[in-house]
């Protein structure tokens, strides 16, 4: 199974993530946890370039580009492979965050987003957990973080409840794939919630 992980930053999609790889290996699954942009050593090159420097640097075109280039190298080099071999492939992040993020970047961004995926990506995750939250909330933890990618973490909570609004419509275009979880609970919770639900859809 193929899962992946969405929502703003801040929102516990990475802590989240991590606990239900344990949780399905403690369990006897095979589990292969990773990340975008990232998780395989080409596409973790990209993600410096992409996260790293002046948020200038690019324009809205060329980071669509990037993005979409480190999730090709990553599907070909781990996440295929890894399902081909009956593994579970758990992802903190995929193609939903660029037509939400990238989509974001302009008039005509979400329909170059689209045909880009259409053409390089093209595989979905078999199922999409979308921890939801309250940008503020999300916000104040993804501050309280420290380190050199903050491009994208001071976006503001204006732009950040334009992304809520935006994973929850992909949500809601795609009921079958997704699941919504409120993630302004305690971990504990949040975590019991996703590990239930992902056991009864794999077995
Ligand atoms: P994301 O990957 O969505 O940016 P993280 O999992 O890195 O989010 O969590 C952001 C911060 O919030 C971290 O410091 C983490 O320890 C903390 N955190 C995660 N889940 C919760 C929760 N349910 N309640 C309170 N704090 C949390
Ligand atoms: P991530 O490390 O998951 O950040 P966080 O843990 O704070 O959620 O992702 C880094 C940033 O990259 C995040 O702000 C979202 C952004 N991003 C995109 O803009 N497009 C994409 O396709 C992906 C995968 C991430």
């Amino acid at each position: 199974m193929f899962i992946s992980f969405e929502g703003i930053d801040g929102s516990g999609k990475s802590t989240q993530a991590r606990r239900l790889a344990d949780a399905l290996r403690e369990k006897g699954h095979e589990v292969v946890l990773t990340r975008e942009p990232g998780g395989s050593p080409g596409a973790e090159e990209i993600r410096k370039l992409v996260l790293e420097g002046d948020p200038e640097r690019w324009s809205p075109e060329t980071e669509l580009l990037l993005f979409t280039a480190a999730r090709r190298d990553h599907l070909e080099r781990l996440i295929l492979p890894a399902l081909d071999a009956g593994q579970s492939v758990i992802c903190d992040r995929f193609a939903d965050s660029t037509r939400v993020y990238q989509g974001l970047r302009g008039p005509d961004m979400r329909q170059k987003v689209d045909m880009l995926h259409d053409l390089m990506i093209v595989r979905e995750p078999d199922l999409t957990v979308l921890v939801d939250m309250d940008p503020e909330v999300g916000l104040a933890r993804a501050l309280g973080r420290h380190g050199t990618e903050e491009r994208f973490e001071q976006f503001g909570a204006d732009l950040q409840a334009q992304m809520r609004a935006g994973f929850l419509d992909l949500a809601q275009a795609a009921p079958k794939r997704y699941v919504v979880v409120d993630g302004a609970r305690t971990e504990d919770t949040v975590a019991r919630e996703i590990e239930s639900i992902v056991t009864s859809r794999l077995t």
